[in-house]
């Protein structure tokens, strides 16, 4: 099977407001691809259409994963099926501890249809020994994981624990819609350390960003440019730096220009 994510000729609405305009992109398994564009451009819609986010409708195209079209699945499926999209907004969850969340998350994956679920569940002890692994890797402070879901979590609090769920859950894609507001230095490292230990055959990724910064710390094999729903340019690292010096008219100049 294949962990390449394809993306077909992609159109997808909000209400009236046509959004995606024919996005055609491919992520190959096991690289790492960054997206970036100017804000308003689609980048997010195109993070949260991949994940199964049910607010946007999709009005024509495909998109594949372990040569499935996604799109037919729902957010849990694909989740299952090796797609992981780091929360953009992580909700806060009174009640529900980290540990809790993440054992959870890890025994959904591990169901079967037809057993019961408690002859699939990961064994207490094997659970324990996974988090601790992780978190060591993570410089995480054993509470850590008594506290509640998100609840008073800083933002590289949240992003570590975002990281700590994909080395948990082990992804064939995982998709980072970095926000460019409140991601402070701190948790554009603790992201960007994880990607990069993380990455590799087994786990690509794709880095959805406004600003080159978060390329200074992940170094990605291609860059695409989205610009008003479509994707408009490609190309290997060097793309990113120019976009940074020369910011984005530049390409809108050549489009206008081509066209
Ligand atoms: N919930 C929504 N309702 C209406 N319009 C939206 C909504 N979310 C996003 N948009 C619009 O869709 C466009 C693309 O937004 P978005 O995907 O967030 O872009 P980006 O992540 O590249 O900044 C923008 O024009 C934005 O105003
Ligand atoms: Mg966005």
């Amino acid at each position: 099977m294949s962990n390449d994510l394809i993306i077909r000729d992609l159109h997808a609405r909000i209400g009236e407001k046509e959004i995606l305009r024919g996005v055609n992109l491919t992520i190959r398994g096991g690289t790492i691809h960054a997206v970036m564009g100017p804000n308003g451009s689609g980048k997010s819609t195109l993070a949260n259409i991949i994940a199964g986010h049910p607010s946007y409708t999709v009005t024509g195209g495909d998109i594949f994963f372990k040569d499935q079209n996604i799109l037919e699945l729902d957010a849990n499926e694909r989740s299952r099926l090796g797609l992981f999209l780091a929360f953009q907004y992580p909700v806060s969850v009174p009640g529900v501890s980290v540990a809790n969340f993440l054992r959870a998350a890890l025994n959904a994956h591990r169901a079967e249809a037809g057993k019961d679920p408690k002859q699939t569940a990961i064994p207490v002890a094997e659970f324990r020994k996974l988090l601790r692994e992780g978190m060591r890797g993570l410089e995480m402070d054993e509470g850590f994981t008594r506290r509640y879901l998100n609840e008073g979590f800083s933002g590289g609090e949240k992003k570590r624990l975002e990281i700590l769920q994909m080395t948990l859950l082990k992804p064939g894609m995982a998709i980072m819609d970095e926000t460019d507001s409140g991601l402070d230095i701190d948790a554009l490292r603790i992201v960007a350390e994880g990607v990069n230990r993380l990455a590799g055959p087994a786990m690509g990724a794709l880095v959805i960003t406004h600003y080159q910064r978060l390329l200074n710390y992940i170094k990605p094999g291609f860059v695409s440019v989205m610009m008003d729903g479509r994707i408009v340019r490609e190309g290997g690292p060097d793309l990113a730096l120019e976009l940074e010096a020369k910011g984005y008219d530049w390409v809108r100049e050549e489009l206008a220009g081509a066209a």
